[in-house]
Order: C-alpha cells, then structure tokens, then sequence
C-alpha cells in the first residue's frame, strides 16, 4: 500500500464530501470544496490517496487472466486538509479522515502536510479552531506543539460549543527542528509520497 498527500482535485470532491458527511455535524457543500479547489486564491486543498492492489474477481478474473494482469490498481482518497494563507496566517480549515483508516498516523500525515505547506509559504504561524470536546484532534494538534491561545464562545452553529482557538508558532526555529525531527519519525513509522507541501498548487479547471 502508497500513501500519496497532494493537492485536491475537482474530480476528487464526490469521496472528500462523502468523508467531510461521515466525520462532522456541519459538513460542506460539494459546492463548496469545488470552489476552494478551483477558485480561491487563498486556499492549498490536500487529499491523501491510498493505492491498494485489487485482485479481479468473477469474469473479470478470467478476462484478466487471460490478458495476462490478475490485479488493478485502485486509487481511494482515505484523508483530507484544507489551508488558507491569508498574509502571516496559516489557516487549518478542514481536517479528517476516513473512519475507516484512522489510527494509522494518516491525520498526522495531514497535518504535518499543512504545517511544511504553511512553512513553504512563509507564514508565521498556524491557527486554527477545534471543539472543546473534541480530545483526539486536540491531542493530534498538541502533539505537533500547537497551544491554546483563546476560546471563541458558541463557535458551533448545530450546537452552541465554544471552540479552542489552537495556535503553532512558526518563527521559533527550536520549534520548527522539532517538528523536522517529528515528520521524519512520521515518514519512518507510516512513508508517504509528499506532493503537497513543497510544490507548486496546480491550475484547476471546472
Ligand atoms: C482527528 C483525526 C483527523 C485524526 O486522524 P487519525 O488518522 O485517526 O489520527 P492519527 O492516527 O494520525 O493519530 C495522531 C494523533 O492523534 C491523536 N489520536 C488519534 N486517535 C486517537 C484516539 N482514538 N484517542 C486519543 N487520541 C487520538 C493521538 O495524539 C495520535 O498520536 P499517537 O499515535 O502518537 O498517540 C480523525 O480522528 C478524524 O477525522 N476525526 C473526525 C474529524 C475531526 O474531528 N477533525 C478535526 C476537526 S478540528
């Protein structure tokens, strides 16, 4: 199995919405993540794609066997980011995945994505906003250094929760080698293919 974290494509909207409905009470529109991939010029969507080998079944098996390839490809977005870069500020909009894939360090590929992402960009810090009663984000967060700065009260629409405003400071040069040190234990315990956070974010078109 290849775990691949690049940017999100139109074409990758239908599976991110279907997670985004699956993780959290007041998902997006499909509206609204096309817009973000194709319009805003502020925002670094990323999805995080697994390719699992898939052995052909039925006659699909005998047609393959018989051309000589018993497996396809199957390319499945697992996880999903979104960052706005508005001057100093990194913005962490969006963050899940699959319930079925989590546990594996894939939010923490994520993040850690967005982080170097927001670096690249030359942000000086990383903000974002998480439920109170959210632990395991916060603990993927804290895990990654960023402190809680405020709260902003009754934050959530569906329910009046307060939220932790959640900040990482990107100027401090002992914090940054550390989140090096942090990514390479990453790459080490779960190795991905980085397409994100250092490229360039390619044209969309609807
Ligand atoms: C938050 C979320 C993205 C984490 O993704 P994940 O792939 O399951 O997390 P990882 O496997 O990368 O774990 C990274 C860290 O998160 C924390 N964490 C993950 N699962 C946890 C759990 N069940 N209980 C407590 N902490 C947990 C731990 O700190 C963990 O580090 P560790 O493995 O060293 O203990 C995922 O749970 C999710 O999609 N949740 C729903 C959407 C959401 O709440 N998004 C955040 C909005 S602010």
């Amino acid at each position: 199995m290849t775990f691949t974290l690049r940017y999100m494509t139109l074409h990758d909207v239908p599976q991110v919405a279907a997670i985004d409905r699956a993780s959290f009470d007041l998902p997006w529109s499909e509206r609204s993540y096309a817009y973000e991939v194709a319009e805003s010029s502020y925002s670094y969507m990323a999805a995080l794609e697994a390719v699992t080998i898939r052995q052909a079944k039925g006659w699909l098996r005998w047609l393959s066997a018989w051309n000589g390839s018993q497996r396809a490809l199957e390319h499945l977005v697992v996880g999903f980011g979104g960052l706005w870069n508005v001057g100093d500020e990194a913005h962490i909009s969006t963050i899940a995945v699959h319930p079925a894939w989590r546990g594996r360090g894939l939010g923490e590929i994520l993040l850690a994505g967005m982080i170097r992402r927001s670096l690249a960009l030359r942000a000086g810090f990383v903000a974002l906003e998480v439920r109170v009663s959210n632990a395991v984000a916060q603990n993927l967060y804290r895990k990654y250094e960023f402190q809680v700065v405020g709260v902003k009260q009754r934050y959530y629409r569906n329910n009046d929760e307060d939220a932790y405003d959640m900040r990482l400071d990107l100027t401090d040069e002992a914090a940054v080698a550390r989140f090096d040190q942090r990514l390479a234990a990453l790459q080490a315990r779960q190795p991905f293919i980085d397409r994100y956070s250092g490229g360039d974010r390619p044209r969309q078109t609807s």
